[in-house]
């Protein structure tokens, strides 16, 4: 059976799915960025939406076909975005020549609804000659990444992306803080686009932060053999009394990333990653150290310090249930074995509707036979439970959620941020064969 994959984000394609006045949703959004109130507020959703209004970070990214793979000014990954809590970001995506055209996603940055970049959601696709401004305030310190979100499955896989850093305003940091992008372009592993060994210059007793993002579809793993590290932040959030650990794996999902921590060792420290790849850290490649391979990885439901949730998560407003599934049928009149949300063939899947100020609970259980890394837009979930065992540790926020073979997962979120956002499966290929669903605000 062949299936058409490369269907579902093309512009010319979405306007009759998202066709809200039919559906009864008149007033869903579009327009400019920053036509939304942003969640912290107007005094930001008037930063963002006056045009006047410098912003702190101006950037342009043009996007271009090389060979069969796109760049972001040239490269791939393209550019790191670098800011600071607080500034005004303002990114000018210019498309010079893919021609399905293409779109800019925040993958993590809860930025407002016109500014996230979802081609036929948000915005149409951008065609070669034509740009688009996106804005938003970098206001949540951590590590983020870029991405197209038109035709995502194959351009993202083909290297249209880059990662986002926003550094806390006035501290001090770490001596040494890098960025390790974790993609295989259809070969083996690379990091920051390199396969094989990368190196990062640190000395030895340097307090090190190296910040994980996984821009591909399967769930990665990284190793420190021998290192002591710890894990201070997921999905570009600090973690709460975060403990040393040594010689445990630790996963990534698809689109996920993960800071780690560490103090280089006297003979130098080194990562190794499931794809292959590896960065030595520090003085060179420690002598008689190998990565265990797979064995135990840290388990985040009882990882650091817990600290009472910022909304009563006991009360919740909405409760979804959210069951993947599989089964053959038609999606959109092509027949095929497609994934299933509550047994709906998308896009007859019903959106999810809130209120804004709704705390929100969702299970999500997996019913099928893959597992799937489950990333909302929009918004940050607190995990509750897994396969019914309460979460123990430090508060664990996500955006990027693994959910395994027949696990089950309560994650709670106060709806804060207006707008349609999706609800999907970054292994990409997945949400091509139907794994989307929409949070939607009345
Ligand atoms: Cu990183 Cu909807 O995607
Ligand atoms: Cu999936």
């Amino acid at each position: 059976l062949v299936l058409p994959l490369g269907w579902m984000w093309q512009a010319s394609l979405l306007p009759d799915r998202y066709d809200m006045a039919a559906m009864g949703y008149a007033d869903w959004g579009g327009g400019p960025a920053g036509a939304h109130d942003h969640h912290h507020g107007t005094e930001v959703a008037d930063l963002v939406a006056d045009p006047s209004l410098p912003a702190d970070v101006e950037e342009t990214f043009t996007v271009a076909t090389d060979g069969d793979r796109f760049t972001v000014n040239g490269t791939t990954p393209g550019p790191v975005l670098r800011a600071t809590e607080g500034d005004l970001v303002e990114v000018t995506l210019v498309n010079d020549d893919v021609a399905e055209g293409a779109t800019l996603h925040w993958h993590g940055i809860d930025v407002p609804n016109a500014a996230d970049g979802v081609a036929g959601v948000t915005q149409d696709a951008v065609m070669p000659g034509e740009e688009y401004v996106y804005r938003f305030v970098a206001e949540d310190p951590g590590s983020y990444w870029y991405h197209s979100h038109q035709v995502s499955h194959e351009q993202v896989q083909k290297g249209l992306f880059g990662a986002v850093v926003i550094e806390p305003r006035g501290s001090g940091g770490s001596d040494v803080d890098e960025v390790v992008l974790m993609h295989q372009y259809g070969g083996g592993g690379t990091v920051n686009g390199q396969p094989g060994t990368t190196t990062v210059v640190a000395e030895p007793g340097d307090a090190v932060r190296l910040r994980l993002v996984n821009t591909d579809n399967g769930l990665a793993t990284a190793w420190l053999p021998g290192t002591d590290f710890r894990v201070l932040a997921v999905d570009g959030r600090d973690l709460n009394g975060p403990t040393d650990v040594t010689d445990v794996g630790v996963e990534v999902p698809a689109g996920g990333r993960v800071d780690l921590g560490f103090t280089v060792p006297a003979d130098g420290a080194r990562l190794d990653l499931s794809g292959g790849a590896s960065v030595v850290v520090g003085p060179g490649d420690p002598d008689g150290v190998r990565s265990p391979g797979p064995g135990e990885v840290l388990d985040l439901l009882d990882y650091g310090e817990p600290e009472a949730p910022p909304f009563d998560v006991s009360r919740p407003d909405r409760r979804f249930d959210y069951v993947i599934d599989r089964r053959p049928g038609f999606l959109d009149g092509v027949p095929g074995l497609w994934w299933t949300v509550n047994g709906g063939l998308y896009p007859d899947v019903p959106m999810f509707m809130v209120t804004e100020g709704d705390v929100v609970v969702f299970e999500i259980v997996n019913d099928s036979p893959d597992s799937h890394p489950m990333h909302l837009h929009g918004h940050h979930a607190l995990v509750l439970s897994r396969d019914g065992v309460a979460a123990t540790g430090s508060p664990w926020w996500t955006d990027s959620l693994e959910v395994g073979v027949g696990e089950s997962y309560e994650i709670a979120l106060l709806a804060d941020n207006p707008g349609l956002w999706m609800d999907h499966c970054h292994n990409l290929p997945h949400a091509a064969e139907g794994l989307v669903a929409h949070l939607m605000y009345d």
